[in-house]
């Protein structure tokens, strides 16, 4: 297995940063890295699967089409063209060998951390430890969206409580999920391999009783058969979330929580209104870099 890795450099302006990363982890599927270049510039490096006009001939050179593809697609989303530094094929092996020696440790909340397979970090009394090997699956708590989505899990996650994970990556936030004491967690994702890779990590963190990892791509009925939950999550582009959002909020009992993440600062005001129309109501919202995440309470639906 291999992979096309694409280097774009960053823009200073934070927005239009920010919306570059989003359109790539759109595009990209499999995951998306902010790293510093010397002199200080900084870039973003994008993972993708081997593309169909290299099948052909897999030993040839990166394919010329598809990076030229990608850069088309993003000046639809962006209406400028970002620029390409360069491009590579990377062997799956390579990268988790990076990945390896990049990661530590992580105290993300007051009771969770998050660490590679590897690492044995000591506990403090009451902390849980959620212990990942991500493969290339989004959701390892090396990106903001994700620590987000869990600082605002830790104080809200109740004791027996029924959960939904949509969107659920490496498994990472069900995990934590459980970890503080769901009963139940559905984690659904529309990725083969992610899934695959979030059933593992469930494993190996002894909670395969209490989460169900289903793959499929959810719409916005969501769950259409099943009883409502007590707190829904999903760190999705915000597009995605806007979609999901009256099937979230349907699936949500009342009161309960809905912890949205995935969302850049300047989308923050028109989501929080936009979960209003739905009967959400914004409880706490939580800033890293560029990204927001909040959490809801899901307050009486109107009759119509
Ligand atoms: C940003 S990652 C989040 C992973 C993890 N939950 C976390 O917080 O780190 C978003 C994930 O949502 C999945 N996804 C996007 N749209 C989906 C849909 N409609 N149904 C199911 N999964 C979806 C993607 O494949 C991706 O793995």
């Amino acid at each position: 297995m291999r992979w096309l890795v694409l280097e774009f450099s960053l823009p200073t302006d934070e927005a239009a940063a920010g919306l570059l990363v989003e359109e790539l982890v759109t595009f990209s599927e499999r995951g998306v890295e902010e790293k510093k270049l010397d002199g200080g510039n900084a870039c973003v490096v994008a993972y993708f699967a081997a593309p169909s006009d290299s099948l052909a001939d897999p030993l040839a050179d990166p394919p010329e089409t598809f990076p030229q593809e990608i850069r088309a697609r993003l000046k639809e989303a962006l209406g400028t063209e970002p620029t390409l530094l360069s491009y590579r094929w990377q062997e799956q092996e390579a990268w988790a060998e990076l990945w390896r020696r990049g990661l530590a440790p992580r105290r993300v909340s007051p009771r969770l951390v998050v660490s590679p397979t590897w690492e044995t970090p000591t506990l403090d009394p009451g902390q849980r430890l959620i212990s990942l090997d991500p493969g290339m699956a989004f959701g390892t708590a090396e990106h903001p969206t994700t620590r987000g989505a869990l600082r605002l899990l830790d104080p809200r996650l109740q004791i027996g409580a029924r959960v939904a994970d949509v969107g659920s990556g490496s498994g990472i936030l069900s995990i934590a999920a459980a970890l503080l004491g769901a009963e139940s967690v559905l984690a659904v994702e529309m990725d083969a391999w992610s899934c695959e890779v979030a059933r593992e990590n469930v494993d190996r963190n002894g909670v395969s009783d209490r989460v169900r990892v289903l793959h499929a791509e959810v719409g916005p009925e969501l769950f259409p058969d099943e009883p409502s939950f007590d707190l829904i999550a999903a760190n999705i582009e915000s597009g995605t979330l806007r979609r999901l959002l009256p099937g979230v909020r349907r699936c949500v009992r009342e009161g309960g929580w809905v912890l949205l993440s995935g969302i850049l600062l300047p989308e923050a005001d028109a989501m929080v209104r936009f979960a209003a129309g739905f009967g959400l109501s914004l409880d706490e919202e939580d800033r890293e870099g560029e990204w927001w995440t909040g959490a809801f309470r899901a307050t009486a639906l109107r009759a119509t």
